[in-house]
């Protein structure tokens, strides 16, 4: 089903038409559908029927508190990665014990925080933090239950900087080196092992990488109960791919059903951590043109989105679909780059680009932006957040409305032995 369609001309999300929106909360703008979330949420969850398994969502793809809550609300974990994100989800409604922690690097006090509100795993990556973890467990009373994050060394043959399951990424304990860590956490009094985790990066559009890791964690579960500990679950991390120009990432049903495979006979209950699996295509970015600019070799199209609202073009090269928000079906294209107002070349959101001549005051609309698109934004140029729109069926809700250039000044202060600004 498609939520973003052209209806009379005019492009909507679900009932709504985005023109309209733009009108109410001007430009730019994240819209998403919540139609979209469902239906998304709904794939994963029907195909997991009769598995041992549940769907812990990556909420680093999009920590929205309504989107966190709407998956909450279908029966969604939350994976997260930091003190900010569990309060997020907790401030949803997801139940701490439903929180898996993971992370490379966790603070002694942010591990106490995690503890404290009681959360149900944490995923060790290294033997440090085995220790760490193991001493704010003794210092609280309590047992930790863990995973040790494993890195399988398999190329998941996506991009670099998304890429997490080599030797050479700073993630998880080398799989060569797992069962010492592994003997590690069985001797510290305040860790209980529950099982094993990976990740082998993001934007997967093949089965074979995921495979070739579940096959060599498969073999080191045998070895680590054959060393005595408790193996019940395997978290199989996320890392499945949409489509954003292209691909041909694979199904749901495909991908569960190979890990189904893969894992039969293991005895582990599973985990999945999908983020933009579930977010990436519910969402878009909405932009209106400032002006055209012919240049000698190109032509400049300005819009009012920049890579401060979505840094993925320029940071992965990644390329996200750009549609007129009005339909254009019959106009002849031009090539153009779509660019931001910051001052920096790297501001672009799609380069040497085909689309219908664009004009001042048109409006656009870059799809695939769910994922990785709200949470990755900054106030370079002190240009304030983007707001965030839900929209469900016929009816829309502001969920971040957008901070006033007041609201990011009174945020800062002067040092106290500057002269007060003088009116
Ligand atoms: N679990 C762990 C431990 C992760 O590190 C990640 C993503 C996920 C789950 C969710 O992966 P997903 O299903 O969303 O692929 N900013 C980049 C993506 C970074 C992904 C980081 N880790 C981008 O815009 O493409």
């Amino acid at each position: 089903m498609t939520f973003f369609s052209y209806k009379n001309g005019e492009m909507h999300a679900e009932g709504v038409a985005l023109a309209t929106i733009a009108a109410q909360v001007g430009t730019p703008f994240y819209c998403y559908s919540a139609g979209a979330l469902r239906a998304a949420w709904k794939e994963f969850a029907d195909h997991l029927k009769g598995m041992n398994a549940e769907v812990c969502y990556a909420m680093k793809a999009n920590s929205s508190l309504a989107v966190v809550r709407l998956f909450g609300e279908l029966g969604a974990g939350s994976d997260i990665v930091s003190i900010g994100e569990m309060r997020r989800a907790l401030a949803a409604g997801i139940p701490a014990r439903r929180i898996i922690y993971s992370g490379v690097g966790k603070k002694p006090s942010e591990l106490m925080a995690a503890l404290e509100a009681g959360v149900g795993q944490i995923n060790v990556e290294s033997s440090y933090e085995l220790e760490t973890l193991n001493a704010v467990a003794g210092q609280l009373g309590v047992k930790a239950d863990i995973t040790i994050r494993v890195n399988p060394d398999v190329d998941a043959k996506t991009h670099a900087k998304i890429t997490t399951g080599r030797k050479g990424n700073k993630f998880g304990v080398d799989i060569d080196l797992a069962r010492e860590a592994y003997a590690l956490a069985g001797k510290l009094p305040n860790l209980n092992v529950v099982g094993v985790a990976m990740h082998i990066g993001s934007q997967l559009t093949s089965l074979d990488p995921y495979r070739d890791a579940i096959v060599r964690v498969r073999e080191l579960v045998t070895q680590l109960r054959a060393d005595g500990h408790k193996i019940d679950r395997f978290d199989i991390g996320g890392g499945l791919g949409i489509v954003y120009a292209q691909e041909k990432p694979p199904a749901i049903a495909d991908f569960l059903a190979m890990v189904a495979r893969e894992t039969a006979g293991l005895g582990c209950a599973l985990t999945f951590e999908p983020g933009r699996r579930l977010v990436g295509e519910a969402g878009v970015l909405v932009s209106e043109v400032i002006l055209v600019k012919p240049g000698a070799a190109k032509t400049f199209v300005i819009v009012d989105a920049a890579m401060n609202d979505l840094i993925r073009p320029t940071l992965y090269e990644a390329w996200h679909d750009i549609l007129p928000v009005r339909e254009r079906p019959q106009a002849a294209t031009i090539r153009c780059d779509i660019v931001g107002p910051i001052c920096e070349s790297g501001d672009y959101l799609a380069q040497d680009r085909d689309m219908a001549p664009l004009a001042a005051g048109d409006l656009i609309m870059i799809r695939s932006a769910g994922a990785y698109g709200a949470v990755m934004a900054s106030t370079y140029n002190t240009r304030p957040l983007a707001p965030e729109v839900m929209v469900d069926g016929t009816r829309f809700a502001v969920t971040r409305p957008r901070p006033s250039i007041d609201e990011l000044l009174s945020a800062e202060r002067f040092v106290p032995w500057q002269e007060p600004v003088k009116s």
